[in-house]
């Protein structure tokens, strides 16, 4: 799970072939007829033929972490979950079948086993928060394929932002959401405290993904217990492949790593904070 698997050379065309609505968010899926299988936590950095368009925005392609993955009869089904927060988003949201989307990747260091990250540990606790829930849609159908137990536990802040529940493929999420239209009234955070209660807390490790104030309390909370943990962090990308030095975060024992590479999943002790200025949904 944790080999990165490199991008093809250049960027590909891709068939859009689908694009439904799951809760407040779409799910966009594209034919990509070239590229590798990509491993949970990778990337693509994701356009359309209309970026740069009227007012020149958006520009770059943006950063999307892929939610599934599976073969199909040409190629490879990319399924990504998206939150239409500005001018890139809302064109990937208003994409039809047919359409065509371009995209660059995988990109990125996926996630890491569960006995790489805590010395014990067999098993995973996967924590999301809104639309950072998307990468771990693909790590838990392949800790699933592998066997490796796991526990999925997300988080939103209303209806309206949520979804993509479905793309886990599983009928045992823990769900919390600050308005309590789901699950448990209040913070994901909250139900992983009692989680980390038990005895048997350090024998799995946690992935989370999600707003930086919510790592931010994972990152804490698992520190504190001495829980092995891995975060997926989505500060915002300018290339996605190392050159630009745009997404670099200072690192606790000094330096700096750049997330686009050496990221975007990073061991929790290894950065001093996860509030990132800049970053989050
Ligand atoms: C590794 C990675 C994985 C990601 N995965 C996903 C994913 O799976 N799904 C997903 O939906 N997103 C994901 N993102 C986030 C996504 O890439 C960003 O939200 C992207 O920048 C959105 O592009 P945009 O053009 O729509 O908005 P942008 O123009 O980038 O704006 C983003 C937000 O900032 C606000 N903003 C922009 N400019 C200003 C300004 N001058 N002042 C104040 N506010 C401003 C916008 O209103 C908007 O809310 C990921 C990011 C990374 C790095
Ligand atoms: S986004 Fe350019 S170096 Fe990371």
């Amino acid at each position: 799970m944790s080999d990165r698997v490199l991008a093809p050379f250049g960027r590909r065309c891709c068939e859009v072939s689908a694009n439904r609505a799951s809760g407040g968010y779409r799910v966009v899926s594209a034919l990509d007829r070239e590229g590798p299988q990509p491993q949970p936590g990778q990337f693509y950095m994701l356009s359309t033929d209309a970026w740069g368009g009227p007012g020149g925005r958006p520009y770059l392609p943006r950063a999307f972490s892929v939610a599934a993955a599976e073969p199909a009869r040409e190629g490879l089904r990319l399924d990504f979950l998206i939150e239409a927060v500005g001018p890139g988003t809302a064109l990937l949201a208003g994409l039809d079948s047919g359409d065509s989307l371009h995209l660059t990747g995988p990109l990125g260091r996926p996630f890491s086993d569960p006995g790489e990250l805590g010395k014990g540990a067999a098993g995973a606790v996967l924590v999301g928060g809104g639309i950072g829930v998307a990468p771990l849609a693909l790590l838990r159908r392949e800790l699933a394929r592998r066997g490796v137990p796991q526990r999925t536990l997300l988080g939103f802040r209303d209806r309206a932002h949520s979804g993509g529940l479905e793309l886990f493929d599983c009928s045992e999420i823990r769900t919390a959401s600050e308005d309590g239209h789901t699950g448990h009234q209040g913070y994901v955070t909250e139900l992983l405290g009692v989680l980390l209660e038990g005895d048997d807390a350090r024998s799995a490790a946690v992935y989370a993904c999600g707003p930086p104030a919510m790592l931010e309390a994972v990152r804490l909370m698992c520190a504190e217990r001495g829980v092995a943990a891995e975060l997926a962090m989505e500060t915002p990308m300018a290339c996605g492949f190392g050159s630009c030095f745009g997404c670099a975060v200072p690192l606790a024992d000094g330096g700096y790593m750049r997330l686009c590479v050496d990221g975007p999943t990073v061991a929790a002790d290894r950065i001093e904070s996860a509030l990132i200025a800049g970053s989050g949904h």
